[in-house]
């Protein structure tokens, strides 16, 4: 198949466009905007490959989604282009509708403009709000509650009134929280890593007794890839990694990784409406043939000396924009600490 993947660049996206490229044989196009998390390191070794093109741009370029279209007679569109940090969010939650909706809106009629046979919406387990017990089916409402997740929760829901008004085929993914290398080190985990590495505090946010679902992102781009292939239109579909772990638990777990001291855990003021749990119901894309396959102690292992050894990635990034918003995000934070 030609497949337009957007935010390939990204976490996620550099991942999955790998896969598709060199695993599934399919050509690929990434279209990236290379924002502050869009690095083209991350796909260097596919530079060259002529199954794979990149087009600089935005999703919400239209007359530039409408040319890539066509010029390259795109089959499927995967869009995992999107503003995905939560505490960002609560900074500049403009930037997030923005691109979230109204990019995801733009992409979406161009692809059904052309004809394209299938649409996948990358979107996020975060849309069903904070979970206290059980888990989330794909039918339970959407209670979204940072701009972030209102965001996701507006562009998916937009992706699926074109099944029911136009008959368009599109599918959208829910998957849990997802690491592994290339992270952008805001995240949970890249950041304390990374922190940990150079012996910098983690702030753990409120008491680090959340829960979150740890999806490694290998398992997390099979899962697109095997809905893509088999999903059926109109449908959502649950993606979870069935590894829930409380945050305290996880710092713990890589500072043993590291050899590094517990002490470098500093419990700080907490995110605003911080989500205390999610947990999702993934029996409908079980019985459509896909079973998470990494453990989290095993891929956490793997994470971890993937930071340790490839500090060349990492370091420019820390250096960069990255360091304003650390300083804007937490300085207070650990000054209040102490
Ligand atoms: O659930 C899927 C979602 O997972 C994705 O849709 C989002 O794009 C992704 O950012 C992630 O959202 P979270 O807010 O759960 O991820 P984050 O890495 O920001 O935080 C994970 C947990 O760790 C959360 O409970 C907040 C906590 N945390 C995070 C940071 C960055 C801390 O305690 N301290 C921190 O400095």
């Amino acid at each position: 198949m030609k497949i337009l993947v957007t935010g390939g660049a990204g976490f996620i996206g550099s991942h999955l466009v790998r896969r598709l490229v060199t695993g599934g044989g399919h050509e690929v196009v990434n279209l990236d905007a290379l924002k502050y998390s869009g690095n083209p390191a991350n796909l260097r070794d596919l530079e060259g490959d002529r199954r794979y093109r990149f087009v600089h741009g935005d999703i919400g370029d239209q007359p530039l989604v409408e040319r890539v279209l066509r010029e390259h007679r795109i089959e499927a569109v995967v869009n995992a282009a999107a503003e995905t940090h939560v505490d960002r969010s609560i900074m500049d939650p403009g930037t997030f509708a923005r691109t979230d909706v109204v990019g995801t809106g733009v992409l979406l009629e161009e692809s059904r403009r052309a004809g394209v046979s299938r649409f996948l919406q990358v979107s996020t387990d975060e849309v069903y709000g904070s979970v206290e017990t059980g888990s989330s089916t794909e039918e339970a409402p959407l209670v979204p509650r940072s701009p972030y997740s209102a965001s996701k929760a507006g562009g998916e829901l937009l992706v699926l009134s074109y099944w029911t008004t136009f008959g368009f085929p599109v599918m959208v993914t829910r998957g849990s929280n997802t690491y592994g290398p290339n992270q952008y080190p805001e995240k949970f985990i890249p950041l304390f890593v990374t922190n940990a590495i150079d012996d910098q505090a983690l702030p753990l946010y409120g008491d680090g007794r959340q829960c979150r679902d740890w999806l490694a992102v290998e398992d997390h781009c099979a899962a697109i890839d095997h809905v893509l292939l088999r999903g059926e239109p109109g449908q959502v579909y649950n993606i979870g990694g069935g590894n829930e772990r409380e945050n305290l638990v996880v710092a713990e777990r890589l500072l043993a990784c590291l050899g590094k001291p517990a002490q470098l855990i500093r419990f700080v003021r907490d995110r605003p409406g911080h989500d205390r749990r999610y947990a999702v119901d993934c029996t409908k894309l079980h019985a459509l043939g896909w079973r998470p396959s990494v453990s989290f102690e095993g891929g956490l292992n793997a994470t971890v000396e993937w930071y340790r050894t490839h500090e060349s990635w990492w370091r420019p990034i820390k250096s960069g924009e990255f360091r304003r918003y650390y300083e804007e995000q937490y300085r207070t934070r650990l000054n209040e600490a102490g």
